[in-house]
């Protein structure tokens, strides 16, 4: 059976899934439980001068039957005195010497980021996470995504940090920044031994129409708040890969956070680069039960695959996210519908028509309409396969022979690309579209 277990940036655990710095690592009790349930390592709540929080705290996005398919929070860093977590912290490490406990901080000058880090460090963690994420609240008190989003700042603080840290130093980044290199490259000038990110994005989930104030509601008024949950892990994904591929930042070893629900979520993770995860809202969601799934999925992935530890397949997908001017534009699919499958519900046919490429036909096949693919007119852009509801009733097949291979960089290197309004070389010329007054059913305007 494969083995699970990592050194992340020389903190070891026995498997990847830890669990994010927030609600479920506010105390002893429940990091201890999450131990007992599976989890390998936690990112503690973090700690600084404790905070006074408001009620409520949370808000969601529900999209269609899910709930909390996107989740927001105004709540700050822990409310509990630094004494208490740093017992609880103690007892842990007793129960559990090799699972990773993480102290995630955030306090403002020199002498009290030095003074918590040998606190944190006598009491026994394994490593220092630096909060520079929290969007809402700690930033306007000039730290959290302040801090993050200045790199210069950012680099000081690590730097700060690296001269009496003798754990290592993992600084966690905010995603509120449009290049997220840029604080990650200032983390690892700093002397950050790892990355971790994402923290959550600043955000406004929806406002009351009654009362016109954001959620969640504060006595008629509301916050931004932070992002988070399976709606941000797309854009998370793309951070953490920006950061594998960088030149500065690439090998520096990466935690990877945002959206993790599920074991092929910490697949993809793992295969962007990272060396551990950590989960916050689907523990909230559905508790610590959850790292069960995650075990199972991942043991079968890699004996699937043949993989003995999780090195064996980290950052496996990274050469294959290229930029869009070193795809191969003779590669050519277009989509197949299988009618045995198909249960007529033209889903497929709106989405081509007012959304796409008017490449879908209607047949009458004994009384029944049956969408059939115009190929002529297909560009094989997915839209259809992604909007049947039929698992594997549309799918896309290779209509180019593999043999011819253009990228658009090597097009430019061959003075070969459109250059003007009407150039002849665009990829539309040619391609079958509609007159306009086909659009109107009985050939003039609704009234
Ligand atoms: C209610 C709540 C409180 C959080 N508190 C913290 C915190 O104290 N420190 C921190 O670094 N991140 C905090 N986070 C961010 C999470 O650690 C994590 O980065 C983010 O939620 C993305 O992961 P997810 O999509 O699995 O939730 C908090 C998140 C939530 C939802
Ligand atoms: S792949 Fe795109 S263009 Fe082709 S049939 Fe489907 S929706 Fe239409
Ligand atoms: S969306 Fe799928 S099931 Fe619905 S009509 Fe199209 S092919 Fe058939």
């Amino acid at each position: 059976m494969a083995d699970l277990s990592i050194n992340f940036a020389g903190i070891k655990a026995p498997n990847p899934f830890w669990l994010a710095s927030a609600p479920p690592t506010n105390s002893g009790y429940q990091v201890m439980k999450a131990f007992d349930a599976g989890w390998g390592g936690a990112v503690w709540k973090t700690l600084g001068v404790p905070v006074v929080n408001v009620s409520s705290r949370y808000g969601s996005v529900n999209y269609g039957g899910r709930r909390m398919a996107g989740f927001n929070n105004i709540e700050l860093i822990t409310d509990r005195p630094l004494a208490d977590n740093l017992r609880e912290i103690e007892e842990v490490k007793k129960y559990f010497p090799d699972h990773a406990v993480i102290a995630s901080l955030m306090v403002e000058s020199r002498a009290e980021w030095h003074q918590i880090i040998k606190d944190c460090e006598n009491a026994g963690v394994d490593g220092l996470e630096l909060n520079f994420g929290c969007p809402h609240g700690m930033c306007e008190r000039g730290m959290g995504s302040a801090v993050g989003q200045e790199p210069e700042v950012l680099k000081t603080i690590v730097e700060w940090v690296k001269e009496v840290a003798t754990t290592p130093v993992i600084t966690k980044l905010s995603p509120n920044i449009s290049h997220i290199v840029d604080p990650g490259r200032a983390g690892v000038m700093g002397g950050t031994d790892a990355l971790s990110l994402v923290n959550t994005f600043k955000s406004i989930v929806g406002i009351d129409l009654d009362s016109y104030a954001p959620y969640p509601e504060v006595d008629g008024s509301g916050s931004n708040g932070g992002y988070c949950g399976p709606a941000v892990k797309p854009i998370a994904l793309n951070m953490v890969k920006e950061l594998a591929q960088d030149a500065i930042t690439k090998n520096t070893p990466i935690s990877g956070i945002g959206g993790i629900e599920n074991w092929r979520d910490v697949v993809e993770y793992i295969l962007l680069g990272c060396g551990s995860v950590q989960v916050c809202t689907s523990v909230m969601h559905y508790g610590f039960g959850i790292v069960r799934e995650m075990e199972a999925g991942l043991h079968q992935f890699m004996d699937d695959k043949g993989y003995n530890t999780i090195e064996d397949f980290k950052g496996k997908a990274l050469p294959n996210v290229k930029e869009w001017k070193d795809l191969n534009l003779k590669h050519k699919v277009v989509a197949e519908i299988n009618d045995e499958k198909c249960i007529g519900c033209e889903l497929c046919y709106i989405a081509c028509e007012d959304g796409a490429h008017q490449a879908i036909g209607l047949s009458e096949v004994n009384g029944s309409r049956v969408p059939h693919i115009i190929e002529d007119n297909c560009v094989g852009c997915n839209l259809c396969s992604l909007v049947c509801p039929v698992d594997e009733c549309i799918t896309m097949v290779k209509r180019d022979d593999g043999t011819a291979h253009i990228t658009w960089a090597e097009r430019t290197a061959n003075n070969d690309i459109p250059t003007t309004f009407d150039d002849k070389r665009a990829g539309g010329i040619g391609h079958y579209v509609p007159e306009p007054s086909l659009a109107l059913k009985n050939g003039r305007p609704k009234k």
